[in-house]
């Protein structure tokens, strides 16, 4: 079979001229014709040729009108202008409005062919220059995503034929296990990465303004209302939207989401003009929402609509062969911050973090490193894992006992595992990381105290989700009777 022709389309008046250029050019090119502006227009909204020959001076609308219009409509064409005698200042002002070449009447259909021929080089050049910036973006996205242990690979496979599809995908997985990263992933590596990705988290926006949040609202909607807001469906038009937590959405407007959903359109909260937008819809949650289908908190035709496709991230005990990599990649990236290029662990705590079961998953690693690379000591490691309220897994008592209680303090910083150099002064920081984390710790405490310890409530106040926050109740040792 022939390769397939390339399109194009010659909009002239005068049929002798299209008769031409016809003739001339129909062994290489699949032509069309159009004999005004208008029909011009029509044929390439319709066939998106490549490449078109413009005539200038036609009745009706002129070449220069033809040209801004097809611009305007972002019609992916290369328009080589054909002109008459004297028409320079015309040919100058196409130039400026995006046509590629122009060629002056009478002309030699080679060197007509010629143009054509160099509009499609470029053409091909800039697909060249796509689809290696394409490639660019995605390997920068992934750099940042680390884990080559089976499930991970899984997970990657699955990310990359999902993440170009109107799929609607559910991201699951424990606290800290990389769920947001999944999501800008999937939008990273969708043809709707220019456009803009909108995170809206369900559990941190009181129930009763999410509505409005989400859809927006017209004036006077409700106390408050004080003028037009759109919402953030609006807000993503053209890319994607992340309902983090979508768990914690009530079962009222569960159902209008599904309506959305369905319709492809919505009205704010007050208004009545439906409004179409095109966005891509990715869900992730921490919950049971098999159980809460249960409990009749949960729509199960919601859930099916939002779960077309699953990605399940493992726990990091479940893949502690990561650890290594997760480490290094931490290290790294802290060191930079902290200017502590040097950053490295030793291989007893590598060992014992590659032991350890990670309640809190990749976060409470990335934490953990943060403050081994600030205060370049790595009984900050030890002192956590030994610490921690977690009991050891059955299959590893022994070893993480070793690696909590085997471990004394080193004697001088020259010979911890963390490289410090020379320079001692790293006081302010020091101090600074500790501060940080006794003021989470008071302020944890008193906002679980004002809401009477209910712990779901606690977690929407401080904006971190319900699991971050058991686990920090843990880690700081609070305790209700206090
Ligand atoms: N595979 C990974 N590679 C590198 N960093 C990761 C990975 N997974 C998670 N992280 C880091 O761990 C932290 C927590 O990740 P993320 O916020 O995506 O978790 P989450 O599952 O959304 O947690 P939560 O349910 O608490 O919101 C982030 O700082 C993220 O950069
Ligand atoms: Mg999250």
């Amino acid at each position: 079979m022939a390769d397939e022709k390339t399109k194009l389309l010659i909009i002239d008046d005068d049929p002798k001229v299209s008769w031409i250029l016809r003739e001339g050019l129909k062994s290489e090119y699949d032509i069309m014709t159009a004999s005004d502006g208008i029909e011009g227009i029509q044929i390439a909204s319709k066939e998106k040729p490549p490449l078109i020959l413009l005539d200038i001076k036609m009745p009706g609308m002129n070449g220069l009108e033809v040209l801004k219009k097809l611009k305007k409509a972002g019609l992916p064409s290369d328009v080589i202008m054909l002109s008459g005698q004297g028409e320079t200042e015309t040919v100058v002002e196409a130039v400026q409005l995006g046509a590629f070449y122009f060629i002056n009447k009478p002309f030699d259909v080679r060197e007509v062919d010629l143009q054509l021929q160099k509009a499609l080089e470029r053409r091909g050049l800039i697909m060249k220059i796509d689809v290696m910036e394409q490639a660019l973006v995605a390997k920068t996205a992934w750099d940042g995503f680390i884990g080559d242990s089976g499930r991970m690979i899984e997970i990657k496979n699955l990310i990359e034929q999902v993440a170009d599809s109107e799929l609607s995908v559910l991201i699951r997985g424990e606290s800290g296990t990389g769920k947001e990263i999944v999501a800008r992933m999937l939008h990273q590596l969708s043809s709707r990465r220019s456009h803009p990705f909108i995170k809206v988290n369900c559990a941190a926006i009181p129930r009763e303004l999410l509505e409005a949040e989400l859809f927006g609202y017209e004036k006077g909607a409700f106390t408050g209302a004080h003028k037009n807001k759109p919402g953030r469906f609006e807000t993503a038009n053209k890319g994607t939207i992340f309902l983090d937590e979508i768990g914690d959405m009530s079962f009222e407007l569960q159902a209008k989401l599904l309506q959305v959903l369905e319709q492809q359109e919505f009205v704010r909260v007050g208004g009545i003009v439906s409004i179409k937008v095109d966005v891509r819809i990715i869900c992730a949650t921490n919950r049971d929402l098999e159980q809460a289908i249960y409990d009749r908190q949960f729509r199960d035709d919601l859930f099916y609509r939002l779960n077309e496709i699953t990605v399940s991230l493992p726990s990091l005990r479940d893949r502690l062969e990561d650890v290594p990599l997760l480490v290094d990649h931490f290290l790294r990236k802290y060191g930079e911050v902290y200017h502590r290029e040097h950053a490295h662990v030793s291989a007893a705590c590598m060992a014992a973090m590659s032991e350890y079961n990670w309640p809190g998953n990749v976060r409470q690693l990335e934490n953990l490193i943060k403050q081994l690379v600030v205060r370049q000591d790595e009984a900050v490691v030890f002192e956590s894992i030994r610490n921690s309220p977690d009991a050891p897994t059955a299959e590893r008592p022994a070893r993480l006992a070793r690696a909590g209680q085997g471990y004394t303090a080193p004697p001088s910083s020259a010979q911890s595992a963390v490289a410090v150099g020379d320079d001692k002064n790293f006081s302010l920081k020091d101090r600074l990381s500790r501060t940080i984390e006794s003021e989470e710790k008071k302020l944890i405490a008193e906002v679980l105290r004002k809401t009477n310890w209910n712990r779901r409530k606690a977690a929407q106040i401080l904006e971190i989700s319900y699991r971050s926050l058991l686990y920090k109740i843990k880690e700081y040792r609070l305790n209700e009777v206090e």
